[in-house]
């Protein structure tokens, strides 16, 4: 097997926790670096959650921290859904420390030692936009970039925004612009992948290690969605993890997407164009559906082999 080289850069988050879990244990991926932002909440949780979550997994990938704030307004976090510690109220031990740097430095310290680097982006996109903008010529050493960003519908901190493109939408437009692969997990997408009461008992019941008891019990305290009319809710950034590893669970789409910069409501706003109306070029590759209970049977089987 061909490893994949890549780095998560993340704000968890509790879907952010599944979704570096699920990382570790996929053998598919050679996570090489974990860069962390504030977004889900503040940069001072952020940090150590992300040391937490890989430490209780033993892993020794480095976790540097990044932008406690977009490249231009104010930070602005969502504890409605994740709590205030970020990760709804479970406790993990103390991860080990940080890595000394910053975060967009050390973005671009990998892609100059590695020639094809998948960068897997779930949280507001400070960090790799900043890594990118300071030495554009290192797109040419990025693989893919694999987004959990966006909504062509409804939004979910605006009626027309997802929370990571409104978080930093120049950010996420300087990776819309790099001319390197892009593939989008939007909010429609991940919809698809609704956690219930029952998926959340089949997960749990999949294994005895920690990771898979503490990732249960993040999902337990996740608010259910009035989206979904209190079913469940959405697993949002595991999905973009899933992609690299078993694409055969999703359909996708060739599209052109931007998205909008200008103050005011439609701020954050993706424009993804399905139907090819405004004549652009593709520049992403929108994942479109997805085989929910296939991505749950991932879910739990990885999930299974962590300690
Ligand atoms: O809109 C959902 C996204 O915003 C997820 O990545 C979640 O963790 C938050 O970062
Ligand atoms: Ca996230």
């Amino acid at each position: 097997m061909t490893r994949r080289v890549c780095l998560i850069d993340t704000d968890p988050g509790t879907d952010d926790a599944i979704a570096l879990w699920l990382a570790l244990a996929s053998p598919e991926l050679d996570l090489r670096l974990v860069t962390v932002a504030g977004g889900n909440v503040g940069l001072d949780r952020t940090l150590p959650n992300a040391r937490a979550i890989l430490g209780l997994a033993g892993s020794a990938v480095p976790v540097v921290a990044g932008a406690d704030r977009p490249l231009l307004g104010a930070f602005t976090s969502e504890t409605r859904v994740h709590g205030a510690d970020g990760l709804g109220g479970v406790v993990l031990p103390e991860g080990p420390p940080a890595t000394p740097g910053i975060a967009a430095d050390a973005i671009r310290d990998l892609l100059r030692a590695e020639s094809r680097v998948t960068l897997i982006g779930i949280g507001p996109a400070t960090n790799i936009a900043l890594a990118l903008a300071t030495e554009p010529g290192l797109a040419a050493h990025v693989a893919e970039i694999v987004l959990m960003t966006g909504a062509w519908a409804e939004g979910n901190i605006t009626p027309e925004a997802e929370f990571n493109a409104w978080s930093d939408p120049e950010a996420l437009a300087v990776l819309l612009g790099c001319g390197r692969p892009v593939t989008l997990a939007t909010l429609e997408l991940t919809a698809q992948a609704l956690v219930t009461p029952a998926r959340v008992a089949a997960l749990r019941a999949a294994g005895q290690g920690a990771c898979l008891a503490a990732a249960a019990r993040i999902l337990d305290g996740v608010p259910p969605s009035r989206r979904f009319g209190h079913r469940g809710f959405p697993l949002h950034d595991p999905c973009a993890i899933a992609w690299l590893l078993a694409p055969g669970l999703f359909t996708t789409r060739d599209v052109h997407a931007d998205v909008c910069c200008a103050p005011g409501a439609s701020r954050g706003r993706t424009l993804v164009d399905r139907w090819g109306r405004t004549g652009q070029a593709a520049n992403a590759r929108l994942l479109e559906t997805l085989d929910a209970d296939g991505f749950f049977a991932l879910l739990a089987g990885r999930l299974a082999v962590l300690r």
